[in-house]
């Protein structure tokens, strides 16, 4: 587990001053509230008593930002991208010191874009995850996951012990991402670790030099630069390819930031994600035994598991806006350039939406949930990661009767505010 010590020398936003507007009840930007796990108490209290409700930041990181928790709020905000902007960023926030080319590919890419140009970049990559596409690879998902789960589970009862995270959570998206982009297989390990050090930037365990992290940001728009080139020369049928041959507006090629910032996105968008889905799915089915039960007993159950699940776990933490023009949400005022955050978990487990929101049930059938966003930028991979969930539990269901996965140690989770990412979770068979 990391330790605050072993943190200290990390770039951090931690606000230790007085609160304006409404009191302290967790600081969203200190990166250890969220070492035990996502912070739900507090963000229960909060949703209770500030559905709207402001976080300090230091001065030199930003003015500081709002948070939204209910559902509703999350719904109008996503579906305004005309006074809630995704071009300045949707992350809370970016170091003063950050390299600028680094942060031009952050912020280059259709998930940081506004319409109309949004939509002409996410056209891009649509073919790729159409319904017929995802269907045209369920066999190959369904190959990797019995080599991924058979080879898992013969380690646990080899070995006594595995890491479900490393072992199964994490080589599934990471190969169907490699797939989808024409990735040759010896080079997946290297793309997995740049993600992961990416995702795990601030958390010691995952990143040795958060500093010297530009070097990872650069190697990976070396490599997909390099992609592109080939595939410019060689095409085929794959991503990367109708990202090389693709032109802007006016008929040229897509500028060399906005290829890194593409690359970017799938790499990190495809891969945690799903992961975490995962890990976080397998943790909360061994944590409620009943409703595992019931679902191996119907196995039919499956897809609205996976729904409820998605829910649960909610993998993405936050995406953030910035108000365009003067507006206001339950009353509070807000003015061009204030960040606004979305909380997908809590407005997940919003009362006014779902009924017994804390309670984890396989069979949920009314389940709106936004684990995948909603409106302009709602999850181009849902289908893709639908399937990699369906096709992994159902494998373990197959190859495990009873998927008789317990916990073996402590489960830790990644120093990061953005996703709700598991770090480890030994699991044995019981
Ligand atoms: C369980 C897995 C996943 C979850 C929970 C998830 C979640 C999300 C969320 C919340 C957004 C909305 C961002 C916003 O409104 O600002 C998003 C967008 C996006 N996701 Fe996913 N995602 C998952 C899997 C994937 C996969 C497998 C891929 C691709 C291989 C992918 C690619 C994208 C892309 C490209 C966008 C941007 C869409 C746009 O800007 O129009 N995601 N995702």
């Amino acid at each position: 587990m990391t330790t605050t010590a072993a943190a200290a020398k990390f770039p951090d936003n931690v606000y230790e001053g007085e609160w304006t507007k409404n009191p302290k009840i967790v600081d969203l930007n200190d990166l250890d509230t969220f070492v035990p796990g996502y912070p739900y108490e507090a963000l229960r209290e909060v949703q209770e008593k500030f559905p709207v409700y402001w976080n300090e930041e230091k001065a030199e990181w930003g003015p500081g930002f709002w948070n939204l928790t209910k559902y509703d709020d999350i719904v109008e905000v996503s579906r305004h991208p005309e006074t809630y902007s995704s071009a300045q960023g949707i992350n809370i926030s970016f170091a003063p010191e950050a390299d600028p080319a680094v942060l031009n590919a952050i912020v280059g890419n259709m998930i940081t874009m506004d319409p109309p140009i949004h939509r002409s970049y996410r056209k891009i990559g649509q073919p790729f995850f159409a319904n017929k596409s995802v269907q045209a690879v369920s066999g190959r998902v369904r190959e990797l996951a019995q080599d991924i789960v058979g080879k898992a589970v013969a380690k646990a009862r080899d070995e006594g012990q595995i890491d479900f995270m490393l072992d199964i959570a994490a080589p599934m998206p990471i190969s169907v991402l490699c797939d989808l982009l024409g990735v040759p297989h010896e080079d997946w390990k290297k793309i997995f670790d740049w993600s992961n050090e990416l995702v795990g930037l601030f958390d010691p365990d995952l990143c040795e030099d958060p500093e010297g992290a530009v070097s990872v940001f650069m190697d990976l728009f070396a490599y997909g630069q390099a992609m592109i080139e080939d595939r410019r020369k060689n095409p085929r049928e794959d991503l990367m390819t109708a990202i090389a041959e693709a032109k802007t507006e006016d008929g040229d090629e897509i500028p060399e930031h906005l290829l890194n910032g593409f690359f970017l996105l799938m790499v990190i968008a495809g891969n945690e994600t799903t992961r975490n889905s995962l890990s976080g799915g397998m943790k909360v089915l061994i944590e409620h035994p009943d409703e595992r039960s019931k679902l191996v007993a119907d196995p039919s159950l499956l897809p609205s598991a996976v729904e409820e699940i998605l829910r649960w776990v909610s993998p993405v933490n936050h995406m953030r806006r910035t108000v365009t023009c003067d507006t206001e949400i339950r009353g509070c005022k807000m003015g061009v350039g204030d960040k606004v955050v979305l909380w997908y978990g809590m407005a997940n487990r919003d009362p006014e939406v779902f009924s017994d929101p804390w309670r984890f049930d396989v069979a949920r059938a009314d389940n709106p949930h936004l684990a995948f966003g909603i409106g302009e930028h709602f999850c181009l991979g849902a289908r893709l990661a639908r399937l990699q969930l369906i096709t992994v539990f159902d494998e373990i269901m197959k190859q495990l009767p009873g998927m008789r996965f317990e916990l073996d140690g402590e489960v830790t989770w990644v120093r990061t505010n953005f996703i709700n990412g598991v770090k480890t979770m030994p699991v044995c068979i019981r």
